[in-house]
């Protein structure tokens, strides 16, 4: 079996790339686990300058693992360590963060854009977040980060009600930089991180830090996020949707 993320360090950037094509991307506990301790990795090599994310040619990421949503939901509803983990790793990362977006970026695969320094999408990205109607709520501090950088009504819109944003809308709203064809995704996104990672690295730590403001209000966010997730997870509604996606080719 292929590893389902893999790290690659190319130069000044480390490329943290999620590959389970079959399953869209759909991240796993394991995958979680990873590609935390890809990020966490980072931090402590100074020679690495800027991380980039990135998904299969065709997809980005089709959330969290829906069965494993129905194992969670049966066994207290916790979001589960590796989870809180890349979250938080996510949340702490003190290097630029550089992520390429093809296909579907569905759930987390959409929060975990939040956190990213520079969004480079193809023409065809999709991005989602149907917590609401699966009976969930907003991880990933989105609930704090989306509202900030989208306005209120574009967050609830995309958080709540679930609608979706194209890569145009997406580099409209804020979410996204840069939108290239497919094909020229992976070379544009390497060049910002590239771009990036050639600056004075304090300078940019300083400037970063500046800007994203307190780390503590996102990681108590996340945290505030999970406790509600818990509850929901075990929700008639969520067990229903997540049924209902696990039997919808039955
Ligand atoms: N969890 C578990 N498995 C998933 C998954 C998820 N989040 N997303 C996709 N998969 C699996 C499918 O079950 C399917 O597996 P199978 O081949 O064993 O049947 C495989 O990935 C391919 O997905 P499929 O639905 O056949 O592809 P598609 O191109 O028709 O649709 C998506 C792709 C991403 C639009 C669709 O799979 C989807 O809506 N996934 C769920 C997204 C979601 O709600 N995520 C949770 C967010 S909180």
């Amino acid at each position: 079996m292929s590893e389902l993320v893999t790290v690659t360090d190319e130069g000044p950037v480390r490329t943290v790339r999620m590959n389970r094509p079959d399953k869209k991307n759909a991240l796993t506990m394991a995958m979680y686990e990873a590609m935390a301790a890809g990020i966490e990795g980072a931090g402590t090599m100074p020679a690495l300058r800027c991380l980039l994310i990135a998904g299969a040619p065709t997809v980005f990421c089709a959330g969290n693992d829906i069965g494993d949503f129905l194992k969670a939901a049966g066994e207290g509803g916790a979001l589960g360590a590796p989870i809180l983990r890349f979250l938080y790793a996510l949340a702490r990362c003190e290097k630029p963060l550089v992520a390429a977006v093809q296909g579907n970026a569905i759930g987390v695969g959409t929060t975990m854009l939040l956190h990213c320094d520079h969004v480079v999408a193809g023409s065809e990205a999709r991005f989602s977040t149907p917590f609401v109607s699966l009976g969930l709520v907003p991880e990933a501090a989105s609930s704090l980060i989306a509202p900030r950088l989208l306005g209120h009504a574009r967050a609830f819109s995309l958080l709540v009600m679930g609608r979706p944003l194209n890569a145009d809308e997406a580099k409209a709203a804020g979410l996204v930089n840069t939108v290239v064809t497919p094909d020229a995704l992976e070379a544009e996104a390497m060049k910002a991180a590239r771009e990036i990672a050639a600056l004075p690295p304090q300078g940019v730590l300083a400037s970063r830090r500046l800007m994203r403001g307190s780390v503590d209000e996102i990681v108590a966010r996340i945290d505030a996020e999970a406790e509600l997730f818990k509850t929901r997870l075990q929700s008639a509604e969520a067990r229903t949707a997540f049924e209902a996606f696990m039997m919808r080719k039955r």
